[in-house]
C-alpha cells in the first residue's frame, strides 16, 4: 500500500504513529462480509484535510454493485444463527467491547476526526470520541432489557408480544460529527439484533473505517456490520432504494431526507430522518446575561456552526438587545480561529470547499438583505476553509439568513417585544429540531419550553445531547427519535402472538 504523496503535508503536526500508519495504508477499502475490499469499479476518491486542503488518503468509491454485495452480506448475517440467535448477554458483551476499544484508541480516533473534519483536536478528545464510547456503552445495557408484554386476553387465550429486530438497516450519516453519528446509528441497531450497511459521508470517511476495524477486533461476526464509503448519489441512493434493506436511518439535509423518503416507497422501508434546523435561542432581559452570552456564542459557533441544533437565531428582548449584541461581539472575537491541532483553537475550518462556498454565499446574502455585520463577515485568507465567526445584527426573521440553514459560523441576532412575540417568531420556521429559553422566571421558562415546537428544548443552557434522552425533530427537521429507549422503537418491530388454551 502506498500513501498519497501529500500525506506528510496533510498530517503536519500529528505525532501519533498509529494515525499516520493508518493513513499510509491507502486506498482505504470497503468492509463487506468481514473483508476489506476495493470497490468493484476500482474507483477511489480523495479525503481532504480542510485545514490545509491536502489529500489525506484515497477512499474506495462504493456504488450500487458494492451496496448489493453489502446488503447480501448483511442479509446472510441476519438470517444465520450466528447473529440472530446469540444470547442478549453476548450481544451486550460485543457492545461493551466496542466501547472499550474506542476508548483505548481515543487519541488516534480524535486525530483522524480532526484531520478529516477540521474540528479542534482538543474538542474531538473531549466530546466526540468519549461521546461515541458512551453511546456504545449505553446501548450495551439494552439487549437484556428489550421487553415484550403479556396482554389481558380472554380466558381461552394467552396473548403476548415480542420485539424482534427489523432486519437489514441502511444507515447514512453526515460529516459534522462523523464518529458520534456512526455510534448513534450502529449501537442501537446492534443492541436490537439487526445487521447494518453503514455509509459515512464522503467528506469524512476515516473514523468510520477505523470503527469498522474495531468492530472486527471486538469479534462481531462477519457481515453484521458492513461499511460502504462513497457519494450520496451512487452509494447512498442505492441503499435508500434497495429492495432488501428493511430500514433506513438518515442524518443530513432536509433536501436529501425527502429523496430518502421517496426512495423508501419501493419496498416500504421503515424510515427515520434527522434533518436540518434553524433553532431559536430566546433570551429574556431577566436572564443571567453573562451566562447567556457565553452559551449563545458556543451555541452558534461550536463545531464551526456545523451542528444541526446550532442556535443560529438568537432572539433578544428589545430593551437589552444593543447591550447583548455588544457582548456577543466581544465573545465572538475571543473565539480563536486556526489550526485544529493547536490547543488554543476554538474554531477550525468548515469541512469542505463546497461548504466553504455555501457559507460565504450566505455572508453575501445577509449583507444584501440589509443585515449588519456586527463581527466577522468574511473568510480568512490563505489555505484552508476558515471563516471568521460572524454575527449579523438587525436581522428580521423573514430574511433568508434567518430562514435557511447555513451550517457555518454565522449567527443572526433578532429583537423581540414580549413572550408572545418570542414564541411566535421562534416557531416561525419550517424546522423544529431544537430551541432554548433563558429567563429567571420559572413559570415563563416552562411555558415557553412548552410552546416551542422543537424536539429538544434547553432552559438556561444551550446544546449537548446525552444518549439517555431522545433526540429528533418536529416539522421538516425529520421524524423518529434516536437515543434513549426510543431508538428501540426504530430498530425493533413488534409481533403479537395468540395462543389458544
Ligand atoms: P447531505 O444531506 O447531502 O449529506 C448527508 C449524507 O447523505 C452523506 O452521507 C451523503 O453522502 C448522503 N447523501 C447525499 N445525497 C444522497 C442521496 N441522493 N441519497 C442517499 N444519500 C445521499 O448534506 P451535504 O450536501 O453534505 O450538506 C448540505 C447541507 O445539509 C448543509 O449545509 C447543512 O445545511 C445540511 N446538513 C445537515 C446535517 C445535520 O446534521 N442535520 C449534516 C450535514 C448537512
Ligand atoms: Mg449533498
Amino acid at each position: 500500500m502506498a500513501a498519497v504523496p501529500s500525506l506528510e503535508r496533510a498530517v503536519a503536526g500529528i505525532k501519533t504513529r498509529a494515525t499516520i500508519n493508518f493513513l499510509r495504508d491507502s486506498p482505504k477499502k470497503l468492509l463487506i462480509n468481514g473483508q476489506w475490499v476495493a470497490a468493484k469499479s476500482g474507483k477511489t476518491f480523495e479525503s481532504i484535510n480542510p485545514a490545509n486542503e491536502e489529500i489525506l488518503a484515497l477512499i474506495a468509491e462504493g456504488d450500487k454493485a458494492d451496496v448489493d454485495a453489502a446488503v447480501t452480506s448483511a442479509r446472510r448475517a441476519f438470517d444465520e444463527s450466528k447473529w440472530s440467535s446469540i444470547t442478549p448477554h453476548q450481544r451486550s458483551r460485543y457492545l461493551y467491547k466496542i466501547a472499550d476499544l474506542i476508548e483505548q484508541n481515543a487519541d488516534q480516533l480524535a486525530e483522524l476526526e480532526s484531520l478529516d473534519n477540521g474540528k479542534p483536536l482538543a474538542i474531538a478528545k473531549l466530546a466526540d470520541i468519549p461521546g461515541a464510547a458512551r453511546t456504545f456503552r449505553y446501548y450495551a445495557g439494552w439487549p437484556t432489557k428489550i421487553y415484550g408484554e403479556t396482554n389481558p386476553s380472554d380466558p381461552s387465550t394467552f396473548n403476548y408480544t415480542i420485539r424482534e429486530p427489523v432486519g437489514v438497516c441502511g444507515q447514512i450519516i453526515p460529516w459534522n460529527f462523523p464518529l458520534s453519528m456512526a455510534s448513534w446509528k450502529v449501537a442501537p441497531a446492534l443492541a436490537c439484533g439487526n445487521t447494518i450497511v453503514l455509509k459515512p459521508a464522503e467528506q469524512t470517511p476515516l473514523s468510520a473505517i477505523r470503527l469498522g476495524e474495531l468492530i472486527q477486533e471486538a469479534g462481531v461476526p462477519d457481515g453484521v456490520v458492513n461499511i460502504i464509503t462513497g457519494f450520496g448519489p451512487g452509494a447512498g441512493s442505492s441503499i435508500a432504494e434497495h429492495p432488501d434493506v428493511d430500514k433506513v436511518a438518515f442524518t443530513g439535509s432536509t433536501e436529501v431526507g425527502k429523496l430518502i423518503l421517496q426512495a423508501s416507497a419501493g419496498n416500504l422501508k421503515r424510515v427515520s430522518l434527522e434533518l436540518g434546523g434553524k433553532s431559536p435561542n430566546i433570551i429574556f432581559r431577566d436572564s443571567d446575561l453573562e451566562a447567556a452570552v457565553q452559551s449563545a456564542t458556543r451555541g452558534v459557533f461550536f463545531n464551526s456552526g456545523q451542528v444541526c441544533t446550532a442556535g443560529t437565531r438568537i432572539f433578544i428582548e428589545q430593551p437589552v438587545y444593543d447591550e447583548f449584541v455588544e457582548r456577543l461581539i466581544e465573545q465572538s472575537e475571543k473565539m480563536t480561529v486556526g489550526d485544529p491541532l493547536d490547543e488554543k483553537t476554538r474554531l477550525g475550518p468548515v469541512v469542505s470547499r463546497e461548504q466553504f462556498d455555501r457559507v460565504k454565499s450566505y455572508l453575501e446574502i445577509g449583507k444584501g438583505e440589509g443585515a449588519k455585520v456586527a463581527t466577522g463577515g468574511e473568510a480568512v485568507p490563505g489555505a484552508g476553509y476558515f471563516v471568521r465567526p460572524t454575527i449579523f445584527a438587525g436581522v428580521h426573521n423573514q430574511m433568508r439568513i434567518a430562514r435557511e440553514e447555513i451550517f457555518g459560523p454565522v449567527g443572526a441576532a433578532i429583537a423581540f417585544k414580549d413572550e408572545d412575540d418570542a414564541i411566535l417568531q421562534g416557531n416561525d420556521t419550517t424546522y423544529g429540531l431544537a430551541a432554548a429559553v433563558w429567563t429567571r422566571d420559572v413559570s415563563r421558562a416552562l411555558k415557553v419550553a412548552r410552546a416551542l415546537k422543537a424536539g429538544t428544548v434547553w432552559i438556561n443552557t444551550y446544546g449537548g445531547a446525552d444518549p439517555i434522552s431522545p433526540f429528533g425533530g418536529y416539522k421538516q427537521s425529520g421524524f423518529g427519535r434516536e437515543l434513549g429507549v426510543h431508538s428501540l422503537d426504530l430498530y425493533t418491530q413488534i409481533k403479537s402472538v395468540y395462543v389458544k388454551l
